[in-house]
This record gives C-alpha cells, structure tokens and sequence, in this order.
C-alpha cells in the first residue's frame, strides 16, 4: 500500500510571522494523522517554518531551485543551500513556473538531478491546458512531460520522486477534475513510468492530484485507486481547512 502525501503550496503567500502563527495551530490539528503532511513555503518563511515545524509531523519544502549548485545566477537559490538549512521537499516544475518563468522539459529534468544530488526529494509537477484537453492531448502532454522530466534518473531515484497532477485549467478556478478523470490520467502516468522502470517503481511512486483540492472533494479524491494525495494551493493558506483535507480520512 502506498502512504498518502498531502502537501501545501503556499505560493507567493506569508510573511514570516504568519507561518508561524500557521504551524503552532495547524501542527496541532494534524498531529495524530499517519498521511504525510508537506508545506511547501516562500523562501522567506523557510527558516521559520523549519525552527517551528520541529518536533512536529510537519515537513518543510521549497517551491523552486536552481540547478547549478553556486555562481552567477542573481536571485537563485541552489539545491544545496535548501538542504543546508535542513529543507527536505522541494516543488519542480509547477505549471506557474512553466507558464510564467520559462521552465522547460530540460530545466525541470536538470532540476530534479540536482535535487537527488543533494538529497532533496523532489515534487514534480505536470499537467494540461484546457486546449491540450479539448484537442484530445492531455494524456500524450503528461505522459511526456513525465517521460522528460525523469530522463535518466535510476529506479531506485523515480521511486522517491512524487509526481503532481496539475491540470491547469483546474488550478486556482475553484474547477476540479472529476476523480474520475484525475484517477484515469494518473493511471496513464503511472503506466508510462510502468513501461520505463517496471512495475516495482510504478507501483511504489507517489503520485498526487492538484488543482482546486479542498476540503469538500478531498476524500473523493484521494481514495480512488492511484491518487496518492494531493497538492493543494489556495485551500493550504488556511490551517482549519488545510487540515481537514490532511485529515480527510477521518471524514464521515
Ligand atoms: P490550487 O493550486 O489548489 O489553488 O488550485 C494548486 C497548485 O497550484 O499547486
């Protein structure tokens, strides 16, 4: 069976006295919840939310690095001076950074290398537009953004790796995949990776759902056959409700 991963992205949200105020009451409404709990956090809040988190089940994430370890890259932050400060996740690839900052297929696979070169587990995100979908693309579109995004890595990497399934048209529209819908375009990554690293890793790599997740369609959602959890954005920033969607499984 495999665990549940459910992590926050907060995007350009909170200061840093807001994280902190966030952790201390969200920390204590997911405390006894056996999924894992992710909040991916400015790099601004980094710090604080690493020092407040500990000794919770709270695991601390960035949103984006660079892949060159150090040099003249203004305003980047590299995979090493994540984990330096003891930063465990990281999001690779998100449809926003895509869409607004040029990451590329190469970008995001340079990315993820640089990730599992300084042991950060990475959280790649892929996804369709709505014109992708209504053309009758979408399932080539993900399918070969995961194919690119992992190029080259080993099996025992791809295992780690958590893929996201961020249909674009969904992200931040309040429109949500039918589970159906999301389940059967995670079937297809999921057999992708099948077909390149076999059905051991297949099996085992987590793959979540993202775009409009709360906590109204979280337990749809995440108990179908392959979402293995979710990506949540706009419904993190809240504590109550990010906690309710960790704690989906407690629903009636
Ligand atoms: P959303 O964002 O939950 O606000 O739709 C999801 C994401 O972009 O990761």
């Amino acid at each position: 069976m495999r665990r549940k991963v459910i992590a926050g992205n907060w995007k350009m949200n909170m200061l840093p006295n807001e994280a902190i105020e966030y952790i201390e009451s969200f920390s204590k409404l997911v405390e006894n919840t056996k999924n894992e709990v992710i909040l991916c956090v400015p790099y601004t809040d980094l710090f604080y939310a690493l020092m407040n988190a500990q000794g919770t089940n709270i695991k601390i994430g960035a949103q984006n690095m660079h892949f060159e370890e150090k040099g003249a890259y203004t305003g980047e932050v590299s995979a090493k001076m994540l984990k330096s400060i003891g930063v465990e996740y990281v999001i690779i690839g998100h449809s926003e950074r895509r869409q607004y900052f040029a990451e590329t297929d190469e970008t995001v696979n340079k990315k993820i290398k640089a990730a599992f070169a300084n042991d950060l587990k990475p959280i790649v995100c892929v996804g369709e537009t709505l014109e992708q979908r209504e053309a009758g693309i979408a399932e080539k579109v993900i399918t070969e953004q995961t194919r690119f995004a992992l190029d080259g890595l080993e099996k025992e990497q791809v295992k780690k790796v958590i893929v996201a399934y961020e249909p674009i048209w969904a992200i931040g529209t309040g429109k949500t995949a039918t589970s159906e819908d999301a389940n059967n375009s995670i079937k297809s990554i999921r057999n992708e990776i099948k077909k390149i690293y076999g059905d051991d890793v297949a099996d085992n790599v987590i793959i979540q759902y993202g775009g409009s997740v709360k906590s109204s369609n979280a337990k749809e959602l995440f108990t179908t056959s392959d979402i293995d959890g979710g990506l949540v954005g706009g419904a993190s920033l809240v504590p109550e409700e990010f906690a309710k969607i960790v704690n989906y499984d407690e629903q009636q």
